[in-house]
């Protein structure tokens, strides 16, 4: 018996894996976290299987219903939104099953910040305008930000920032990031990615919230910040450059 847990993607049914889709389609228990994961890919686990919607559990219960799946010897699928490696209640469930002992595996996703890119049909990293992106959130209600990683400090590297869990806080997150980005700054926030309801709302720093108050949104949104949103003279990246694929030829590092 073994847990898979599976990145569901951004919101559109066909945005999960090969194998993840295969992954759900034969585990006769599905544990989905709420409403971010689509009713399409719940909807792929077999006739008959046990499928729990787990947004309303307790991490005990959740580990309650693993336990009793590992009793009767069943695979399970567990599917969180977007990836696995950020922000999806991977670490504590892991750790539990560990010290239980029980095996499990991980398969990827595609995360919201990339999503949200394709969306916007943009690149995040462009030659000399910014090399990093920084995933990042302000602080909630339930989780704070450890002291060191605010939004000040990511915003003086120039990176460009994709701040999730955020959309209640861009007053906030504008007043962080202005003063190092400028007010001229490109701003896109990208509600509900890939979602039938997908909506995008672009502006810059100056006055993205005026654009936002004119179309408010709900909760599932992300804020990409930087020059990189805008650029339109960067240098062609070195990697198509005729003169640097004669020198290297062959190499696609
Ligand atoms: C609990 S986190 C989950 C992140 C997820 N594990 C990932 O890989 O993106 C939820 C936050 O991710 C962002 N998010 C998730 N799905 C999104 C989507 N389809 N469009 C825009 N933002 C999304 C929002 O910032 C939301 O508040």
């Amino acid at each position: 018996m073994t847990v898979h847990f599976i990145g569901a993607g951004p919101g559109a049914p066909d945005l999960i894996t090969v194998r993840g889709r295969d992954l759900v389609a034969r585990c006769p228990v599905c544990l989905y976290a709420g409403s971010l994961v689509p009713a399409e890919i719940v909807a792929l686990a077999p006739q008959h299987a046990h499928i729990v919607d787990t947004a309303p559990l307790t991490l005990d219960l959740i580990i309650a219903e693993i336990e009793a799946a590992h009793a009767r010897g069943q695979d399970v699928a567990r599917l969180h939104s977007g990836d696995l490696s950020i922000w999806s209640a991977l670490g504590e469930q892991t750790r539990r099953l560990r010290a239980l002992g029980i095996p499990y595996t991980v398969t990827p996703g595609v995360p919201s910040f990339a999503a949200a890119a394709a969306v916007l049909g943009r690149e995040l990293t462009l030659p000399e305008v910014a090399q990093s992106v920084v995933l990042t959130r302000t602080s909630g209600r339930a989780s704070a930000m450890p002291p060191r990683e605010t939004l000040e400090a990511f915003s003086e590297t120039g990176a460009t920032l994709a701040v999730h869990l955020s959309i209640h806080a861009l007053p906030r997150v504008v007043a962080e990031t202005k003063p190092h980005y400028g007010e001229d700054c490109p701003v896109a926030i990208v509600f509900r990615a890939t979602w039938p309801d997908e909506r995008v709302v672009t502006g810059t720093l100056g006055d993205i919230e005026a654009r936002l108050a004119a179309e408010p949104m709900e909760r599932t949104a992300l804020i990409l910040i930087g020059r990189t949103l805008g650029a339109e003279d960067f240098r062609d990246s070195a990697l198509y450059d005729a003169d640097y694929r004669r020198r290297y030829r062959g190499f696609e590092g």
